[in-house]
């Protein structure tokens, strides 16, 4: 079964030692990894671009979950694919067209994500949903690590799962073995984890506590 699956996200990660973190987050169980991309522009934090997320391609089989957190998602969206995403999610607040942007997405063949902050309200997913794979809900306001969990986003967990069954569901922001009971009974999917998970020194102990949290 394919869900519930714990994504680890590497913003939290060591950058100056990729190669060792894939590969304590591979023998830990990961089963994909979740990259945040920030442009300091959409979001007041800046991370890192394609030539970053190329560079993870190269070192990992996992598929690669890319969280962009930039204004004008399009224009960046075909090189993002061609660096190696294999889900693309861009947000909601920062296009003008989101039924446009998730058809065009989908056009470049990778598996289409909208993301939406907590103050955003779900009916700005209008029209959208039939053109995307998956809604990744923020616990958080994007743009930062280790920001406390937001349970406004329970009830959209919980409206998306009841009007939209096929539609997976990720989380983002303030996971821990607290709150990603809450988020799994809401009916989420995908579960982004960093601070709780990249904070540990044992990263498989880490993860199997999230896990058998997901399924208690
Ligand atoms: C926040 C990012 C998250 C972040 C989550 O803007 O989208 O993916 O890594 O970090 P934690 O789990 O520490 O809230
Ligand atoms: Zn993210």
């Amino acid at each position: 079964k394919m869900t519930p699956a714990i994504l680890p996200s590497v913003l939290s990660c060591d950058f100056g030692d990729m190669k060792s973190e894939l590969a304590r987050l591979t023998s830990a169980g990961a089963r994909a990894l979740h990259v945040d991309v920030m442009d300091g522009h959409f979001v007041p934090n800046l991370t890192f671009g394609m030539p970053i997320v190329a560079g993870l391609r190269r070192h990992t089989e996992l598929p690669l979950d890319v969280h962009l957190m930039i204004s004008d998602p399009l224009r960046y969206a075909p090189a993002m694919v061609d660096a190696g995403a294999d889900l693309l999610t861009f947000h909601v607040e920062a296009v003008e067209d989101a039924t446009y942007t998730a058809k065009e997405f989908r056009k470049l063949g990778v598996g289409v994500g909208v993301a939406l902050d907590p103050e955003t309200p779900l009916s700005d997913l209008d029209g959208c949903l039939s053109f995307v794979d998956m809604v990744l809900v923020m616990s958080v306001k994007a743009g930062f690590g280790g920001q406390p969990f937001d349970s406004v986003s329970l009830d959209k967990l919980t409206l998306l799962r009841d009007n939209h069954p096929g539609l997976l569901l990720q989380i983002d922001g303030g996971i821990n073995a607290e709150t990603i009971g809450p988020a799994r009974q809401a009916g989420c999917d995908l579960f982004v984890v960093g601070s709780a998970l990249i904070g540990r020194d044992d990263y498989s102990a880490a993860l199997g506590e999230l896990d058998q949290a997901v399924r208690s």
